[in-house]
């Protein structure tokens, strides 16, 4: 077997990219790239499973691309694409949606989540999304894929299909089954206007999030706006328990600070919430501006994003191309 690491991660082209994607994901990518080889795609096949704009579209996922070469990802180190630019994606996508089953896709709930009460008016290509995600990866043969907890589901169910398909095949080892990366500490950064759900580019009340491209005013104001509680900081994690929302932003200190919880509830304990706010906004003010002003550079120069797109789609298309001759082959299609 060839005991080669390589990391895949996806990031769909669906609008602004917030903390949760930066902690959950992007930063992730970035340390990983210094490891392994890694290939990052923008999955513009995965955002149009709900109706997208076109011109919407065309722009998200060149600003998509301008994330993540702003936050770090260097092309010259890691491959990175879009989705639909290498046709192996969807011709995987076909071969895997006859291994996997209709019982495993039942069981997802991001589905569930997003096709809301009327199941039966959701796109076809909503429910079998998790085949996609799992052609991605395999395409590539990846041993490690860096997400945030919300996928880990579908990274089981894509773990599944590659057994599935070693197996039915009779070809032990022929995909190595992807292994999650999942942040330890803060593996899902939650809205900061209501703490039982994450925070997401979806959720209607910008103040929901704070995104990349957000001004010190911005990120400022949504953190002092941000709930929290009327209590003083406790001195112990345990109390927090039952309050989401406070416990969201001492997850969101520590992170960026990189203090452990339990550090920064002790030097915060019996301070007002107001004051975690102002150094919260501080700190976060350091580590976002710098990357939505690279941002906003790079989106001033569209062709420049394209050629990286373009030069990144003929590397990744080499390894997918090498790859489906032999799956081709192991299901015996001429
Ligand atoms: P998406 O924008 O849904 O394509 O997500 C891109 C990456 O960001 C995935 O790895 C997600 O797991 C991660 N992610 C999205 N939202 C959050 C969040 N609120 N907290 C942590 N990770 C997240
Ligand atoms: N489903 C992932 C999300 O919404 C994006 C994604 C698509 C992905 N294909 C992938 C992530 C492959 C990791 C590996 O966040």
């Amino acid at each position: 077997m060839n005991n080669k690491k390589l990391v895949f991660s996806g990031v769909q082209p669906t609008g602004n990219l917030h903390l949760g994607n930066y902690l959950g994901a992007l930063k992730n990518f970035v340390s990983l790239q210094k490891e392994m080889e890694c290939i990052y795609c923008v999955v513009d096949l995965h955002a149009i499973t709900v109706f997208q704009k076109p011109s919407e579209l065309y722009n998200n996922v060149l600003e998509t691309t301008a994330s993540f070469l702003a936050t770090g990802l260097n092309p010259d180190k890691s491959i990175i694409f879009n989705q639909s630019s290498v046709s192996g994606h969807s011709e995987l996508a076909w071969i895997l949606n006859c291994v996997s089953r209709i019982g495993w896709l039942n069981r997802m709930t991001q589905f569930k989540d997003k096709a809301g009460s009327d199941k039966e008016k959701a796109s076809v290509g909503l429910y079998i999304y998790p085949n996609l995600m799992a052609a991605d990866i395999l395409l590539y043969k990846a041993t490690h894929v860096p997400v945030g907890a919300d996928q880990k589901q579908h990274l089981e169910l894509s773990r599944d299909i590659a057994q599935k398909f070693n197996n039915d095949f009779d070809c032990k080892n022929f995909f190595p089954l992807p292994e999650p990366l999942i942040p330890k500490n803060i593996s899902r950064v939650m809205s900061l206007r209501d703490a039982t759900k994450k925070m997401s580019k979806s959720e209607e009340s910008d103040y929901s999030r704070i995104n990349l491209k957000d001004s010190a005013d911005e990120i400022n104001r949504k953190i002092r706006k941000a709930k929290s509680d009327s209590q003083q900081i406790p001195d112990n994690i345990k109390l927090l328990e039952n309050k989401p929302e406070a416990l969201n932003l001492l997850n969101i200190y520590s992170e960026i600070s990189k203090n452990k919880l339990e550090a920064v509830v002790l030097e915060m304990a019996g301070k007002e919430y107001s004051f975690l706010k102002t150094k919260l906004a501080e700190i976060l003010i350091e580590e976002i501006t710098p990357i939505g002003k690279e941002l906003q550079k790079l989106l001033k120069d569209k062709s420049y994003l394209k050629t990286i797109l373009q030069k990144g789609s003929e590397k990744a298309s080499i390894i997918a191309e090498e790859n489906l001759k032999n799956i081709r082959d192991k299901v015996g299609l001429i």
